[in-house]
């Protein structure tokens, strides 16, 4: 791992870095947010009050449509604004700092780049976000404040037409947004130094397959408990695989960076 962090660290400091993330719920597990698929203290491994038919019924769309309870039970404690971001959000914030963040692509709901104070400009939120809620079925907006406040009371409808509403997170289901697919489209065809992987299963799709679709000549990290998808699939000579919680990771890494007192800075800010 040592020569492997030493390496990485080469490449981050060579001329006109270019740094891109793609990056799930194992970078906010050190937050105190559980992710979905690690066993016991995973979501999906803990929604038995809920009665759910399978775990991802939860963010189902056609099963939020008859039944949007569970759902509910769930969003006040997931609403954003209750955590801090981890090291590992200042360590993509601090890459914004250093001029070579090109993009960091997330599948999380929690806002923790953006309150870590990385751009939005950088960020693709792949599976959306509550920063706006909608009618599913006339498609009208709720303010988040009456959305809240009626949530208080029970499962909130639209007071257009009478039908759930729910915030803007993509359901199974639903499709991503357009930015996603915009973005992507352009960074696809780009060669960037390093593409980090961190924190992700890569299960759900179409995210699952950026590291796989990522330029030949960009060097992919792992930074994951454990090993996932392409990289187990169908790893590349030059693939930097670490399995270690990814805030232990950084944490060396930036020292090796000579970047230790840098990442303090922002994170005491
Ligand atoms: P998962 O729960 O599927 O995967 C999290 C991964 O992070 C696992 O491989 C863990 O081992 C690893 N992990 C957890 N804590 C870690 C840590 N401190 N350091 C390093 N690795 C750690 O979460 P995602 O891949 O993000 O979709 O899940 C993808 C999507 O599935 C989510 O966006 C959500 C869910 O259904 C929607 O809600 C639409």
């Amino acid at each position: 791992m040592d020569a492997k962090l030493k390496e990485l660290a080469t490449l981050i400091k060579g001329r006109d870095a270019k740094v891109i993330f793609f990056v799930g719920a194992g970078i906010s597990t050190n937050c105190g947010i559980p992710d979905f698929r690690s066993p016991k203290t995973g979501l999906y491994s803990n929604l038995q009050k809920l009665n759910l038919p399978f775990p991802e019924a939860v963010f189902d769309i056609n099963y939020f449509k008859k039944n949007p309870k569970a759902f509910y039970t769930l969003a006040e404690e997931m609403y954003p604004g209750k955590y801090l971001p981890s090291k590992f959000h200042y360590f993509i914030r601090l890459c914004q700092e250093k001029n070579i963040l090109k993009r960091c692509y997330t599948q999380n709901i929690d806002a923790l780049e953006r309150v870590a104070g990385v751009h939005e400009d950088f960020i693709v939120e792949a599976h959306g976000s509550f920063a706006k809620v909608h009618c599913i079925k006339c498609g009208t907006e709720m303010d988040s404040v009456t959305w809240k406040k009626l949530m208080k009371k029970g499962i909130p409808r639209c007071q257009k037409c009478d039908s759930y509403v729910k915030p803007d997170i993509v359901f199974f289901g639903e499709p991503l947004p357009a930015k996603f697919f915009e973005l992507w489209e352009k960074d696809r065809k780009d060669d960037f130094t390093v593409a980090i992987v961190a924190g992700t299963s890569l299960e759900v799709y179409p995210f699952a397959v950026l590291p796989a679709e990522i330029s030949s000549r960009t060097t992919r990290v792992l930074m994951n408990r454990e090993i996932c998808a392409d990289f187990e699939d169908c790893p590349r000579k030059s693939d930097l695989v670490m399995l270690a919680d990814c805030d232990h990771t950084i944490t060396k890494l930036v020292d090796l960076l000579g970047w230790h007192d840098d990442l303090e800075k922002l994170i005491q800010e």
